[in-house]
């Protein structure tokens, strides 16, 4: 199959990335004054995690964070994504700081310094400490407050050398998944608290953004969602009001605010009782001025109003997820978000990748469908910059296997292949495909 980005050039200062986060890797739970996450009491719930694994040691991030920058410089990208385990730096996520903690991250950091890779930190990838969580965790508006003081105290630590910092990653996950769903930590199903959830991350977010500046914070400031387009499954009438209904909770619900300071009007009053608690300035401070939207796009979301739509029993190609492979929304998305929100300068991919087969063939990982999806999605990307849309970053996510949440280690993302019995590292055939490719791009070629 040809290569749709053989002929794609995009500019000097577009950056690449790999993304990764910190309890998906990490590993080390609870050494060196690590406290306990709600993920690490999450993997405990019996039948919670597929199979039935945890985060205890995962890919020993936290010992071979060296021997992982030199294969993240290897591949040629110009940055990295990673998050900080809030327990790991203040174990009960408010008071004393745990210097062993914040040591590995400043270590970190200069190490992606000394291999020419600019560091974006994430500061909520969702492990939570659980020591907030035992007093409501997100859905206690103290939490907003512990929020702000965290992200100053990273700050302090790191800030000088960091390209960008991001407050949340995928709010509606935590909400949703994790508040009402309950399929992800803290495990929770309550569609009233997921919404005063979201209302307290989206606070927290604007509120320590607020603080970042005040302190003098020249990184790059944001947030990153999981965003897709939402399409009806037929051009029923029921089927359109549900995609609207849909789209409106997973990307109007925190584009609003975040840019226009309110929630959507029709969705709100939808909500009745459930409506989320307001403090009066809560909106404003929400709005503040954003240096990047991340975007994280795996696939298109498809609503029916009678019942789920199943892209494989459509005749859809998936991935082992089983998301549907859909590249032209990534660049409809782009599109879209430039012409609704125009208040962002700049839009990043901060996620893109897929759980593939990975066959191991003459001593390497064939992995041609996520080389596929890659490709598809990188150009879809340069689609959306040939339309004006200022797309400045694309990250794939993801750079090892790893702890896929609820899915576990069956479910593999890297373009790097971990094998969890010796821990040994060996680069899939999509990683090779992305170093040809940002070498070509180096090169004007
Ligand atoms: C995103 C998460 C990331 C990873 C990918 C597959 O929702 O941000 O941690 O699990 O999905």
């Amino acid at each position: 199959m040809t290569d749709p980005t053989t002929a794609l050039h995009f500019p000097p200062d577009f950056v690449w990335g790999v993304s990764t986060s910190a309890f998906q890797i990490e590993g080390a739970a609870d050494v060196d004054g690590k406290g306990p996450s709600i993920w690490d009491s999450f993997c405990r719930q019996p039948g919670a995690i597929a199979d039935a694994s945890d985060g205890r040691v995962a890919c020993e991030h936290y010992q071979r964070w060296a021997d992982d920058l030199d294969l993240i410089q290897s591949l040629g990208v110009n940055a990295y994504r990673f998050s900080v385990s809030w327990p790991r730096v203040q174990a009960t996520g408010q008071g004393a700081w745990n210097e062993a903690g914040l040591a590995f991250y400043d270590r970190l950091v200069d190490g992606m310094l000394a291999r020419g890779l600019q560091p974006h930190l994430t500061l909520n990838h969702w492990d939570l400490p659980q020591a907030l969580q035992d007093r409501g965790g997100w859905a206690n508006r103290e939490t907003v407050d512990h929020f702000v003081e965290y992200a100053l105290g990273i700050q302090r630590r790191l800030g000088d050398r960091l390209a960008s910092l991001c407050t949340h990653n995928e709010p509606w996950v935590v909400a949703v998944l994790g508040h009402q769903n309950g399929v992800f930590a803290p495990g929770l199903k309550d569609e009233a608290l997921a919404l005063q959830v979201s209302h307290h991350l989206l606070l927290s977010h604007g509120r320590a953004l607020k603080a970042l500046r005040a302190a003098g914070a020249k990184e790059k400031l944001g947030i990153v969602l999981n965003l897709a387009p939402t399409h009806p499954a037929t051009p029923s009438a029921a089927d359109k009001a549900r995609a609207v209904l849909e789209d409106g909770r997973l990307l109007r619900w925190y584009m609003d605010p975040l840019c226009q300071g309110r929630y959507p009007v029709d969705l709100w009053l939808d909500l009745g009782g459930k409506a989320p608690k307001m403090h009066d300035g809560d909106l404003a401070e929400i709005r503040q001025p954003l240096d990047f939207l991340g975007v994280n796009y795996y696939s298109r979301s498809v609503q029916s109003a009678d019942k789920p739509w199943d892209p494989k029993a459509a005749g859809k190609e998936v991935s082992e997820m089983g998301w549907e492979v859909y590249p032209e929304g990534l660049t409809e998305l782009l599109l879209r978000l430039h012409r609704d929100y125009p208040q962002v300068p700049s839009l990043w991919v901060t996620e893109n990748g897929g759980a593939f087969p990975d066959p191991w063939i003459d001593g390497r990982v064939q992995d041609e469908a996520r080389t596929r999806y890659l490709q598809r999605h990188i150009a879809a990307v340069h689609a959306a910059k040939l339309e004006g849309v200022p797309v400045d970053a694309y990250m794939v996510w993801s750079l090892l296997d790893n702890f896929e949440w609820s899915s576990g280690y069956a479910k593999r993302f890297g373009i790097v292949h971990v094998d969890y019995e010796t821990q040994q590292r060996t680069p899939k055939d999509s990683a090779r495909w992305y170093r040809q490719f940002l070498a070509a791009q180096s090169k004007g070629a």
